[in-house]
This record gives C-alpha cells, structure tokens and sequence, in this order.
C-alpha cells in the first residue's frame, strides 16, 4: 500500500516520484508542503524565501488573502458550465480585463501555451478574413530564442534544440528572425504576414531586455506593412516589470496581448487572448474553444486578480523594489556576478562559470533558505512574489553574494 505523504521523508517522497512520474523537469531537492506570502515551507518544517515565484505565476504571493477569499467563495456557488452555457462571472471578468489592458474583447482560455496558441490561430484568421491573404500561406514572425510553450506548434518555432528534438515533424508559416533587431523584422515581414510575435521581455531565455525604441519600433512597423503585433505578456506583464504590461514601458498598445501565469492568482489556470475586436471578431461558434476556458472559478479569480492590479499597488512595488534588486546586483558586479538584466522586481543573473552552474548556484541558495531557479548555462533568474519586502530581498541579495564568496 501506498504510504500517506506525511509519514515519508523529503528523500522518499522524491525518490518515489521517480518512476511514477515523467521526467521532463529536474526539480530542485525541496519538497514543498505549505506557504503563505513570500514563504514556502517544507515537509520538515524548513522556511525558504520564494525568489520564483512559480515563473511569475504568484505575482501576488502564496494564497494572497483577497484571492483566496475569491475562490472559496466561488467553490460555494459554481465551479464549471462550459461554454455550453453562460455563467454569471465571465462577462464582469471580461469588462475588468479589457478595461485594465485598453483592448476591446477576451478569449478565455488555461495555460499560456493555450493563449499562444490561440493566439496565433486568431492572427491566422485575420490575415485571411481581413488582410486577404491567400488560403493556407499566412506566416508569422517571431524572434530567435524565444520562449512561447510546449505545445507541438509552438516548439515548431523555438530555437532551442532540446525544447524541439524528437518532436518533429513541425508546424510550418513561422519566420525566425535576431530578438532586438528592427532591420531583420522589416525584411522578413511581407505581405503574406499575419502578426510579429514576440516577448517583450524574454524571460526564459535570461531576462533578455531590448534596447529602448524596440517594441515602439515594432508597433510603427507592423502598423505600416499592416500586419498585427502578438505580445506575449504571460511571465512579463500583471505588474512583474514595475507597470501592469511590460510593453507600457514604450507606451505601446499591441494589436493581441497573451496573458497567463499571474492572472490565475497563483491558484488555477487562467490565461487569455486580449485583443482589438477587429481582430477577435474574427472567431464564430465552432471556430475554436476550450471546456475549462472562462470557468466562474478561474473567472472569479481572475476578477479579484484583476482588482488587485486596478490599485496599482503591486505596480509600485516592483518599480520601487526593482530598485533595491538592481542596486543590490550592481554590487555583486565583479564579486561572482559577470552581468545582470533586470526590470522592476525580475532579473537575469549571470554567475561566473567558474564558481558553478546555475543549478549549484540554486542549490547552494536552497541551502541558505532561497529558492530561485537557472535557465541557461550560469544565469539565474530572479522574480520574487511583488509583495516581497526590501528587507526579504535584501537577505536574498546576501545570501547570493554569500554562495558567490
Ligand atoms: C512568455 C511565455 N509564454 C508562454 C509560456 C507558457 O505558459 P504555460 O507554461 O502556462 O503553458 C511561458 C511559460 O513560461 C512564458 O514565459
């Protein structure tokens, strides 16, 4: 029989993930059992500072009281209808979105890969309804290192071999072109071009930030050669990077905004398509859909998440505390830290690959009580709940600056 998970140690519980559960990740050795804030805490009993976040998926922190409060409520009155039916949530979540983004209309759907993948079908759609392109000859334009999900679509784009090997063969229509490089977009954008899609920042890929000019750039391009600009909010936007959307740091407005991770409060899958109605209006019944999308529990939560944005409390936050962490990083320059990127409370990190890889680097931190994650090589990334405190990053920063010594 199957022994109760508060009878096995952290070591069992691990090892008996092993053959029972598929390995496309290799977590971190902590087993996670509470948390609440900024705090998880282990099956022992152990405290770590959460300096992920779930990629930016608890923005707001672990159960953040008003979003909890959402969803009990909600779990008392109704869970699920299916789109078969109207439910008594969707519409208000949908005013408040839209009125929070200044787009028109949403799609509701789960996981950011859904939001992308709808959102490209959508851009696909309108290059036909709208634009006038030919049947079946739409592209789309994305930018190289890019990171959109895991769907078969999607990796078909990626330019990373571990994301796409063995899972041919690939979704054709996408165009790669240099992250940050206008020049390349204009050449590769032609009249078969239904939308560019990019991050406007690239998480994944290490925090990768473009020069000032790039994403207006990309606004006026797509606007001139008539074609929609795709940005994919789902790690950058909900206040991560010291505004609601990372885009607002050019005033830029994009034609289709994909929004996921934050706006589920950190408790259920909800992502959306946000967009101009010329360009949403494209879709009619049948066209596509999901059973879970713009479910009254993620509605509901979505709501609440959206209210907590509407004070611009949590936008403050990052800009004001994005300070402390480039400051802080600034110092750990030359001492372990070859180089940093960082936008409000969200930072690349890149540690000497001399003293580890980013995994050790993460373990030596796990060690001292901090969890953070590596992406390539021996770059961290940082992106702690915004309702962390200066006092919480900074022991954060020293414990860094210890592991590095
Ligand atoms: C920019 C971006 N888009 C899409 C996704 C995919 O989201 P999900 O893992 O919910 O499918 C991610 C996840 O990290 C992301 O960072």
């Amino acid at each position: 029989m199957t022994a109760p998970a508060r009878t096995r140690t952290p070591d069992d519980l691990i090892r008996a993930e092993g053959p029972v559960l598929a390995h496309n990740y290799h977590p971190l050795p902590v087993v996670v059992a509470r948390a609440e804030g900024t705090w998880v805490e282990d099956v022992e009993g152990n405290r770590y500072l959460d300096m992920l976040a779930g990629y930016s998926a608890l923005n707001f922190g672990h159960r953040h009281p008003a979003l909890v409060e959402a969803a009990h409520r909600q779990l008392d009155q109704l869970t699920l209808t299916s789109r078969a039916f109207h439910n008594d949530r969707l519409a208000e979540f949908a005013e408040r979105l839209t009125a929070l983004t200044g787009l028109d209309m949403v799609l509701p759907m789960n996981t950011g890969a859904e939001a992308v993948e709808s959102g490209i079908k959508v851009a696909r759609k309108w290059a036909y309804d709208v634009k006038g392109v030919p049947a079946g000859q739409a592209t789309i334009v994305v930018a190289a290192e890019n990171f959109h999900g895991r769907t078969t679509t999607i990796v078909s784009f990626s330019t990373d071999e571990t994301a796409r090997a063995g899972f041919g063969p690939f979704t054709p229509g996408f165009r790669i072109v240099p992250y940050n490089d206008l020049a390349a977009l204009e050449e590769a954008v032609d009249e078969t071009t239904a939308a560019v899609l990019i991050e406007p920042v690239q998480g994944e890929a290490g925090v990768i930030i473009p020069d000032d000019g790039y994403l207006a750039g990309v606004r006026e391009l797509t606007r001139r050669k008539g074609c929609l600009f795709i940005a994919d909010e789902i790690q950058s936007g909900l206040g991560r990077t010291g505004r609601t959307l990372a885009v607002e740091h050019e005033d830029v407005v994009p034609d289709v905004l994909l929004l996921g991770k934050a706006l589920g409060g950190g408790i259920v899958p909800v992502s959306a398509v946000v967009a101009r109605r010329e360009v949403l209006g494209v879709l009619h019944p049948g066209e596509h859909g999901s059973t879970f999308g713009g479910n009254p529990l993620a509605a509901a939560v979505g709501t609440a998440v959206v209210e907590l944005l509407e004070t611009g409390e949590f936008q403050r936050r990052a800009a004001e505390l994005g300070v402390v962490l480039r400051d802080g990083l600034t110092e750990l320059v030359g001492k372990g830290v070859t180089a940093f990127r960082s936008r409000g409370l969200w930072a690349g990190v890149d540690v000497d690959p001399a003293l580890g890889t980013g995994r050790e680097i993460s373990e030596r931190l796990m060690r001292e009580g901090i969890l953070v994650k590596d992406t390539h090589g021996s770059t961290i990334r940082l992106a702690p709940p915004l309702t962390i405190t200066a006092q919480e990053l900074r022991s954060a920063l020293a414990a860094l600056e210890k592991v590095l010594a």
